[in-house]
């Protein structure tokens, strides 16, 4: 697959593909997430696209960074924020999961350390080189008692029966059966021709999440998505075993 695939993908998008995009929706998105990133003062949204959810962080952080690769989703996030008359509380960057932290290093000043960081729907275009490079970044501009929320997680096992129409109570056991087949070659396909496996990128089992938190010494904890059948949210914090 080539290397900059879904950075490709993205640059030229300007919406984050919830299942809804009506406010309505989002703010219901946004509430689950910040139950989770359960307070702190300062929040790095990575990925934060075109701010669909970080509207609503912004409104509890003093300090607020948002980040995202493609120009295109800054350009909206841009828009959105000031829409919301919110565009002083939030730092927008152009940067991609290598060049932020040499950025907030530079830009936001030496030291600069978050209580919270996020990512939502962002680890499924990140492999899984990349998602380790991202922890191990991210513990650098942590602070002590800070927590790390990677939202919806692609579910390794869930998905492929999401997609096989598993969830969609109107369709027959049989047709989910022969989607699932129709699936399984098309991944094989696919898989041959070097292209990405899936349309939604990287699936995760949480074994990975917890063999990196083994080997950063972190604690991590587990949530189903409320909203999306095939996701989960991984949290870390550094551990408290001695
Ligand atoms: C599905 S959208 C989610 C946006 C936002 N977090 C939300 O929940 O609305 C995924 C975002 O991740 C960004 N992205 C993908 N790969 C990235 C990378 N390697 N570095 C930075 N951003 C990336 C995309 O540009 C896109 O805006």
């Amino acid at each position: 697959m080539k290397k900059n695939f879904w950075l490709e993908y993205w640059s030229d998008k300007t919406s984050g593909m919830h299942r809804s995009s009506s406010e309505d929706f989002l703010q219901k998105e946004a509430r689950e997430k910040l139950f989770h990133l359960a307070g702190g003062k300062s929040l790095l949204d990575f990925g934060c696209g075109s701010a669909d959810l970080l509207v609503y962080y912004a409104l509890e952080y003093e300090v607020c960074v948002g980040a995202d690769s493609s120009q295109a989703m800054i350009d909206k996030a841009k828009e959105r924020l000031r829409l919301h008359q919110l565009e002083d509380r939030v730092s927008l960057s152009r940067n991609d999961d290598v060049h932020i932290w040499d950025y907030l290093e530079k830009e936001e000043g030496g030291n600069c350390r978050f209580e919270r960081i996020s990512a939502g729907q962002v680890i499924q275009y990140l492999d899984k080189k990349q998602v380790e490079h991202f922890i191990s970044n991210a513990l650098e501009h942590l602070t002590e008692e800070g927590k790390i929320c990677l939202f919806d997680v692609v579910n390794e096992r869930l998905y492929p029966l999401w997609h096989a129409g598993l969830f969609n109570y109107s369709d027959s056991v049989v047709s989910v059966v022969f989607r699932l087949l129709k699936q399984r070659l098309s991944v094989f396909k696919n898989h041959l021709l070097r292209r990405p496996v899936y349309d939604d990128g990287y699936l995760y089992t949480p074994v990975f999440f917890i063999e990196l938190a083994k080997k950063y010494k972190l604690d991590v904890e587990f949530a189903n998505s409320m909203y999306y059948e095939y996701r989960y949210h991984v949290f870390f914090t550094r551990s408290t075993a001695k």
